[in-house]
């Protein structure tokens, strides 16, 4: 569907969040393979928790949705009964991870674990990413496992069998990589060490640990041995890569102030505020506070005047999925923003670097695509225009974002890919401007 975004005059808001979608994915999981039973509330939203339920329910876990909550915990809540470390039962028919990364590389690596054979497979997106990087390491562990092209796609088939702790040296830093191969670690003989080129998002290690796993983390290495996991209740909290789009929206419009609550604030994947702050932003982390393993604050942005920098290097982890929206702040600054080191981003829902350069130039804005990364040339001004959202629901909101501080009418093409991660992100623009939906 196409969505016009007319740009408002004015921005005073207060926006709550859907529960963290990678910490969501962990807290399902990780109880599905605990002992005991927990409730997890502020479950994330949208088609990729879709697809992780249908895959753990798939393999006979237990997950009912908790509603009226007795608690009164915000968002959706789910009660999980634990399966323990090999409690869960063959599929009767192919895992369907959807559009989701995280749901198919982290399972992968419990199904080789498994005393049985599986099949998971995605959507046409899904089954064009790289899998090769966990079929490497989780064969050194003994798992057997093939895919498409040469054992690089899915569908993946999965013999489950016991495996051995490997010491493995990541070649790329990635939080799914490094999850896949400590949830098979965790079932494994042995110990079992990735060693990060730089890191990555840790919510997997601060779960497990919070569940009483045998983890050890030592710099950029981590290790855990066979686990038996228990159960935790835990509240998600907001999502930090769904905020990334009002902090940016509160930065770069002429007169806004957006009070974001209940954000999860992990160091790991809140850099775009650094960044952003590094670039003469207005924001505030108030009311830090812990609850269960991750740190949660609210967030207040005001209209700021920005200036260009470079993002690069080991900083890129961190803020991989908030490139595209940086992106779009980069085009309100004075100056040029350089973003390298980022190849990655072309192995995402879409090719990010392609889909963010040609979204700002049909904007007037002025980008060059690199190999590895963009440079983008501060405009201080973006016309409306028609963008694509390459069916990528980081780059849907993107342009969305990108609508609400340009001037004139956006028109954003595939604008409901939106609803993998954040299916209310447009009815909250609709809250702060006027969209008209065809
Ligand atoms: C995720 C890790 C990131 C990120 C993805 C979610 C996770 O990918 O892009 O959206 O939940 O582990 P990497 O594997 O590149 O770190």
């Amino acid at each position: 569907m196409d969505y016009t975004v007319t740009p408002p005059s004015k921005i005073d808001q207060s926006i709550s969040l859907p529960g963290d979608k990678s910490i969501s994915i962990r807290a399902l999981i990780l109880n599905t393979m605990a002992n005991g039973s927990a409730h997890i509330s502020n479950l994330c939203e949208g088609d990729d928790r879709i697809s992780i339920l249908r895959c753990l329910v798939g393999l006979g876990s237990q997950i009912d949705i908790c509603n009226p909550c007795p608690e009164q915990h915000r968002g959706d809540c789910f009660n999980v009964v634990g399966k323990g470390s090999s409690g869960l039962v063959k599929p009767t028919s192919e895992l369907d991870a959807g559009n989701s990364g995280t749901t198919m590389r982290l399972l992968t690596g419990l199904l080789a674990t498994q005393p049985f054979t599986s099949v998971i497979s995605g959507d046409e997106s899904l089954r064009s990413r790289p899998m090769g990087r966990i079929i490497q390491p989780l064969s050194l562990m003994g798992a057997t496992i093939s895919g498409k092209k040469n054992n690089t796609l899915a569908p993946l088939v999965v013999q489950g069998k016991s495996l051995t702790g490997i010491d493995y040296l990541m070649p790329q830093a990635s939080a799914q990589v490094k999850s896949s191969i400590l949830i098979a670690g965790l079932n494994a003989t042995g110990k079992t060490t990735v060693h990060q080129p730089a890191k990555s998002r840790d919510h997997t290690e601060r779960m497990m640990r919070f569940m009483g796993a045998n983890i050890k983390e030592e710099g950029l290495s981590i290790s855990v041995t066979k686990s038996e996991l228990v159960s935790k209740d835990v509240i998600i909290p907001g999502d930090a890569s769904g905020a990334a789009f009002w902090i940016v929206a509160g930065c770069c419009h002429p007169n806004a102030r957006i009070l974001l609550k209940e954000v999860g604030i992990n160091p790991s994947r809140i850099h775009i505020i650094d960044v952003l702050k590094s670039m003469g932003a207005s924001i505030e982390i108030n009311n830090v506070r812990e609850d269960g393993p991750e740190p949660i604050a609210d967030i207040l942005v005001k209209s700021s005047e920005l200036v260009g920098t470079t993002i690069e290097g080991n900083s890129i982890p961190y803020i991989i999925d908030e490139i595209p929206v940086l992106a779009i702040a980069a085009t309100m600054a004075k100056g040029t923003t350089v973003f390298s080191d980022a190849a990655e981003l072309r192995l995402k829902e879409s090719d990010r670097i392609r889909a963010t350069a040609d979204g700002i130039n049909s904007l007037g804005g002025h980008v060059e695509e690199h190999k590895n990364g963009l440079t983008i040339h501060g405009t201080k001004t973006l016309t409306g225009s028609y963008v694509n959202s390459y069916g990528d629901h980081r780059i849907a909101m993107a342009m969305g974002i990108a609508g609400l501080i340009g001037k004139g009418k956006t028109v954003v093409s595939g604008a409901e890919a939106a609803a993998i991660s954040y299916p209310d992100f447009w009815k909250i623009l609709d809250s702060l401007c006027l969209i008209d939906k065809v």
